[in-house]
């Protein structure tokens, strides 16, 4: 489809938001009209959890169908599409995850399959939008999402010594432009549990911005409500649309699609 945007949501660092993120401007993609696809590449499934909540323990189709068959061509055939499950939510699908995700992952990078995931995508029909939640790695999933996306959100904590590795994921994101993807755009750094009233990470986000890093101005506060939100498994657009971060999620979304 010609107007399918795949954006995948990365960092290497643990606990920065992705999940939250992918989530909410899904959830919100989907509230504004878009037919919109969730991917959850990581086996901890924690996007699966907050789009299907208890039922996410007994979910089938998954992920796994799909990259299994990869391994096992004995497995039964399982294109892309046949994976997708409808969450409760109107224009919102799934592919979840499953813990199996991680028993393939060395294998799949031993056999050269880097591409597929890009190549399932291509042949895809029905979504105008595409997100993929990543593990907190730079490993297959990772690679496979950042191959077959066209933009890569950041998510970042404003944590004085994830500052180096803001750098060096910039440059595994430019690495993977120049050697896979040459469409590939970093759409943005979000500092996400964002603190405008304290000195030090307003700073630190003035630096970035000076020494050229795409930081957003939008940014996410922290705020108890999103605890909430996984634990009802409703993310903010449904749950509580007006909630002061339900509206930075609208700006958010807003600045990456103008
Ligand atoms: N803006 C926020 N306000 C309050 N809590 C938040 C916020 N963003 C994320 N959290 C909480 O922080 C924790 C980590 O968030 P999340 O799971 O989205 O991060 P992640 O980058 O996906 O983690 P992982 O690397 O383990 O996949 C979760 O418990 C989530 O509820
Ligand atoms: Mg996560």
């Amino acid at each position: 489809m010609a107007d399918q945007h795949v954006r995948v949501v990365f960092n290497q660092k643990g606990g920065v938001g992705k999940s939250t993120i992918a989530c909410n401007l899904a959830a919100l993609s989907a509230l504004r009209g878009h037919s919109t696809l969730l991917i959850d590449l990581d086996p901890q499934s924690n996007s699966t959890q907050y789009l299907m909540g208890e039922a996410a323990s007994a979910i089938s189709p998954s992920g796994a169908d799909f990259f299994r068959r990869m391994l096992d061509i004995t497995a039964p055939d399982r294109e892309l599409k046949d994976c997708i499950v409808k969450t409760p939510f109107k224009n919102l699908s799934v592919v979840p995850a499953v813990p199996e995700l991680e028993d393939f992952q060395s294998k799949l990078e031993s056999r050269y399959k880097i591409y597929k995931l890009r190549d399932a995508l291509r042949g895809l029909k029905g979504f105008d939008r595409v997100y993929i939640d990543t593990p907190p790695a730079l490993g297959y999933y990772t690679r496979s999402a950042l191959i077959a996306a066209d933009g890569c959100l950041i998510p970042w904590d404003c944590d004085t010594f994830s500052r180096q590795a803001l750098y060096l994921l910039m440059a595994n994101v430019d690495e993977i432009r120049n050697d896979h993807n040459a469409e590939l755009k970093v759409e943005g750094v979000v500092a996400n549990q964002f603190q405008p009233r304290a000195n030090l990470p307003r700073r630190m986000l003035e630096e970035l911005r000076e020494e050229g890093l795409p930081v957003l101005d939008a940014t996410l506060s922290a705020s108890v409500r999103i605890r909430e939100s996984h634990d009802l498994a409703k993310p903010l657009a449904f749950l509580d649309p007006r909630h002061k971060v339900a509206l930075e999620f609208e700006a958010l979304l807003d600045e990456l699609e103008g």
